[in-house]
């Protein structure tokens, strides 16, 4: 067989400099971004065909043909061929390294000058840097070939300076979407080639820096940092600030200093300085171990409250821009995030210049993964074959130098999912030798052999509590048994964020803060890869796979983050913000108890602040003194009693206190005030509402029955009208439009929950009417509830009473036969008019919660619109719950619409949960997008649950946990329905 061409062979690539360290420098710097221009051919052979008349790489080569493009950019998002998602399946057939023959190549062009100030050829040399090409790049400069590289997000430097001229330099790149390299980035993403991130020319002094590495240790016994920093050359070190002036490097100094943490992300500026360039250093002082089974940071074991993120953005795609890189790491610190996983490459640099700044603790994860070999036995994975060694290391190389200097980073991966091979041992091996201050993480081999902390995914908490107390399943192999169970433990990913979810946070939470072997984990993933699109008539929405017509695709499993893909906080984040707060609340009203759940901070940094509401309304507030806690420190604080002036205004109801811990001072990501840490404490239920007193008599009136404010008709004895309002009569409801996590697309069709929820016919159940009754307290409707093809159901009577001016509503379930499956719901469903479209109550808010998902859902007074309280989740599904309502009010948005009313009142006895929509769970269901949704112009279509079912996490782990699953029992549960008087609504 011919040698493969250059964008086949397993090598790393060719013509490139030796990695290093990624730093900032006196050195004069041209970024290369913006316009350039560009041309797509299908196929490598039709690009090369275009060389056989001039090449483009040449100057006056003639590109008035092509196309404009933005670099860093994508091809496929800026109009040129599309992309394609699939999860670990390769698109392509599996033969490595061969690539097939429809390999999209994407000439790109850039004619250049010089700035006018940059330095002459005499004084020094010339690097072009890209930082990331996708999947490989062949490049030229001034027509002479600088070299091909593979690896798509890492860095390659070329010498650039020999061919440099101060104007006209023309700088060609072919990149082809497919190389060998894509065997080594199966990653769960886009397939999106192009030159997605910077290109830069950098100058490089005669006796500047090549490279340097920055060691700056802290021992926590003695409050001593000790820095040393190697360069290549030497130079002179300089940190004014710690009075460390002209150290020559490669010389170590020990000073007090205050140490790097995620929490106080300490650093201190120096500089590096040769006769020729002066470097600009970050220094943070800290020390990685694993010790005595912990992983801890300055002698301390860390708890990592993380999400895996994977660089995105709805336009761009993995072309981040800078400040969306930043705002995210704002609203990871606001969510209290304090760690990330960058799944599965090394992010932009830029990222962790931000993550040493703001304080995240970082696993710095290799850009490999060879996933899609799992779906041919492993056969020829490349991590077990020596000829991909060296790539492998190479890889290893790029990530660990040009990261190296970061103290945010505190974990080297070895990549995702590759299964195992001797290869990830050699590439261990070069990490350690290279860098023995941070230990090895990799998921992927469960013997741990070459990796210093245990980690899995998706395992359930029941397995997570087993390995806490180191009794998990042993290995074969005793030796490496011993080893892996000193080992300590983290979750690279757990919690799948997909579409509604996850469910179950607080249970792992738990967990975490019980045994110390478990030190957190990532949720996955931090944000959904929808790709925005419009309708034909404009409308937005967020595309997955399968929108782009690709023959092989894992449909929307791509948005699985906690973030929408246009990065509005889905009710996880919110969830996933209460439930790993670093302040811990216990008690209760007559006494709270408050730890301190940060790893490093004092409480100092935080105000803490007491309110008390009565019946929703803040009634009397004030600060609440707290110590300033050291971490895992505790103290009981005494609440109330609330002052009686206060009580004296207070309207009658229930009474909460609430208790918050906000920032002290504004930080670089919050401003002071910023609500870190809350809980409430019940003071007093509500006071007994007498029940209603059922003194109408019910009445036939032709085809309808009359009872209080309520018509029925008499036929079904479904509610049609309350005083002026039209209704669609309640009757039972236990369907939901499947959630991701009902969906659970990774587990066999047999076990899927949402497809057994259809095989039975949940979706499809007949209310069969057996007795419309008038009693003398009112009327009583007995049905039974049951899908065709069926004999099991649920027997359900309806009792309908008055007090002549409120409508009473008491449901009884009995179920009948073995019900094999939770019910996704247990309420009743009744359709209202379009125009109240303003939702008022009191219960849980201000989001959507569910039994399993509950904690960001505090008890108050609430308000939005139908349209506010829908969570657009990219695949619409279940969403928008409002939990623990005491009463609701829907009314009219402007006050109009409505002619006889001022609305409707719904009341608990005590709670209920609520879902208004302007589409019926039928039309959700089968919405594939957003924009698949058409508000119905008539109706508002309620369901107003006595319970639901939880969420889990099943999209890709543990289902709803037993606390959480509603089985079929008998069940009774009632609701009070009032019409609100016109014109003025009131609550
Ligand atoms: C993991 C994988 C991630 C992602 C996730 C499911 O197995 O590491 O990349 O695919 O499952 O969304």
């Amino acid at each position: 067989m011919p040698s493969l061409p250059y964008y086949e062979q397993r090598s790393p690539g060719s013509g490139a400099l030796p990695p290093r360290a990624a730093f900032a420098s006196s050195a004069p710097r041209l970024d290369l971004g913006g316009r350039w221009r560009f041309r797509l051919s299908p196929t490598v052979a039709a690009a090369e065909a275009h060389d056989g008349q001039a090449h483009f790489a040449a100057d006056g080569y003639d590109d008035t043909g092509w196309a404009d493009l933005t670099v860093p950019g994508h091809w496929p998002l800026q109009g040129h061929g599309s992309p394609a998602y699939t999860n670990h399946r390769y698109p392509f057939p599996v033969d490595p390294p061969r690539v097939p023959t429809e390999n999209p190549t994407g000439d790109h062009r850039l004619v250049f000058d010089l700035p006018a100030d940059w330095p002459d050829s005499d004084s020094g040399g010339a690097v072009l840097r890209l930082e990331g090409v996708d999947s490989c790049c062949r490049v030229w400069l001034g027509g002479t070939e600088l070299g091909v590289s593979r690896g798509s997000r890492l860095p390659v430097e070329f010498d650039a300076g020999p061919l440099l001229r101060r104007t006209r330099n023309v700088l060609a790149v072919r990149v082809h979407q497919w190389s060998s390299g894509s065997y080594l980035e199966d990653q769960d993403m886009w397939w999106l080639p192009g030159i997605f991130r910077d290109v830069t020319l950098l100058h490089r002094p005669a006796g500047g820096v090549r490279d340097l590495s920055v060691h700056a240790g802290y021992d926590h016994r003695t409050g001593l940092g000790t820095l040393r920093v190697d360069a290549d050359p030497g130079g002179r070190v300089t940190v004014p600030e710690l009075g460390v002036a002209d150290l020559p490097a490669g010389q170590a100094t020990t000073v007090p200093v205050q140490p790097w943490t995620a929490e106080t992300p300490r650093l201190y500026a120096g500089t590096l300085a040769t006769g020729a360039e002066r470097v600009e250093l970050r220094i943070g002082f800290r020390t990685v171990a694993v010790a005595d089974g912990l992983l801890t940071v300055n002698g301390r074991r860390i708890l990592l409250r993380g999400v895996n993120r994977h660089e995105w953005h709805p336009d761009h795609g993995r072309a981040v821009p800078y400040a969306t890189m930043r705002d995210d790491l704002l609203l990871m610190k606001r969510h209290n995030v304090n760690a990330v996983r960058t799944s599965h490459y090394p992010p932009h640099p830029a990222f962790l210049d931000l993550c040493d700044e703001l304080g995240l603790w970082v696993v710095d994860e290799c850009d490999l993964e060879t996933h899609g070999f799992a779906d041919t036995g492993w056969r020829g994975n490349p991590v077990d074959d020596p000829r991909w060694t060296p790539a492998l290391l190479d890889r290893a190389a790029r990530m660990v130098e040009r990261d190296k200097n970061h103290p945010s980073v505190i974990l080297w991966s070895l990549g995702n999912e590759c299964g195992t091979g001797r290869g990830l041992g050699e590439a261990a091996d070069h990490i350690r030798a290279r860098d023995p201050g941070r230990p090895i993480h990799y998921e992927g081999d469960p013997s741990c052999r070459h990796t210093d902390v245990y980690s899995r995914m998706y395992a359930s908490p029941e397995e997570v509590r087993r390995i806490g107390e180191r009794t998990e399943e042993p290995l074969d192999d005793p030796r490496l048994d011993a080893r892996r169970r000193a080992l300590p433990f983290v979750l690279c990913e757990y919690a799948h964020a997909m579409g509604n979810g996850p469910g179950g946070l607080a249970d792992y939470q738990r967990l975490f803060e019980t045994y110390e072997r478990c030190q957190g984990g990532f949720v996955w993933e931090w944000i959904d890869h929808g790709i925005r699109q419009r309708t034909p008539d404009g409308r937005e929405f967020f595309a997955y796979g399968g929108d782009f017509g690709e023959e092989l695709h894992d449909g929307n499993f791509v948005c699985d983050g906690l973030l929408l893909p246009d990065r509005t906080p889905s009710p996880g984040l919110a969830e996933f913000k209460a439930v790993v707060q670093p302040v811990r609340f216990g008690g209760d009203a007559g006494g709270v108890r408050i730890t301190n759940g940060h790893d490093f901070a004092d409480l100092g940094l935080l105000a803490f602040r007491w309110s008390y509401q009565v019946a929703g309304e803040t009634v009397a507030e004030g600060p609440l003194a707290v110590p300033p806690l050291a971490p895992g420190g505790s103290a009981e604080v005494k609440l109330g009693p609330p002052p009686p002036g206060a009580l004296r205004k207070a309207p009658e109801g229930e009474a909460w206190w609430t208790v918050s811990a906000v920032l002290a001072a504004d930080t670089a990501w919050a401003e002071a005030g910023h609500e870190v840490a809350w809980a409430q404490f019940a003071a007093s239920p509500a006071p007994a509402r007498p029940p209603l007193r059922p003194t109408a008599t019910p009445r036939r009136d032709g085809a309808a029955l009359r009872l209080g404010p309520g018509t029925f008709d008499a036929a079904d004895g479904l509610l049609t009208a309350l005083g002026g309002l039209p209704v669609q009569g309640p009757r039972l409801d236990v369907w939901r439009a499947p959630t991701d996590n009902d969906a659970m697309v990774l587990a066999r069709p047999e076990d899927r929950l949402a497809e057994r929820w259809h095989r039975l016919g949940l979706h499809r159940m007949r209310h069969r009417i057996d007795e419309v009754r008038l009693v003398e307290t009112g009327l009583l409707v007995r049905t039974r509830v049951a899908p065709a093809a069926a004999d099991l159901g649920l027997r359900t009577a309806y009792g309908w009473t008055s007090d002549g001016v409120r409508l009473r509503l008491a449901v009884e379930v009995e179920p009948e036969g073995d019900w094999p499956v939770p019910l996704p719901r247990l309420g009743v469903r009744l359709a209202v008019p379009a125009a109240l479209g303003r939702v008022r109550w009191f219960g849980g808010g201000p989001g959507e919660a569910y039994p399993d998902s509950s904690r960001a859902s505090r008890i108050g007074r609430w308000e939005s619109t139908v349209d506010g309280l829908q969570t657009p989740y990219v695949r619409p599904q279940e969403n928008g719950s409002r939990a623990g309502v005491r009463y609701a009010l829907l009314t009219g948005e402007a006050g109009g619409g409505l002619r006889n009313s001022g609305g409707l009142r719904i009341e608990g006895e005590p709670e209920f949960a609520l879902t208004a929509r302007r589409w019926t769970t039928e039309q959700l269901a089968a919405a594939r997008h957003t924009t698949d949704l058409l508000p119905d112009p008539d109706w508002i279509h309620l369901t107003l649950d006595h319970a639901q079912h939880g969420l889990g996490s099943a999209s890709c782990g543990p289902g709803v946990l037993p606390a959480y699953r509603l089985q079929a029992a008998p069940t009774r549960f009632s609701l009070v329905f009032g019409v609100l008087p016109g014109r003025q609504p009131q609550g």
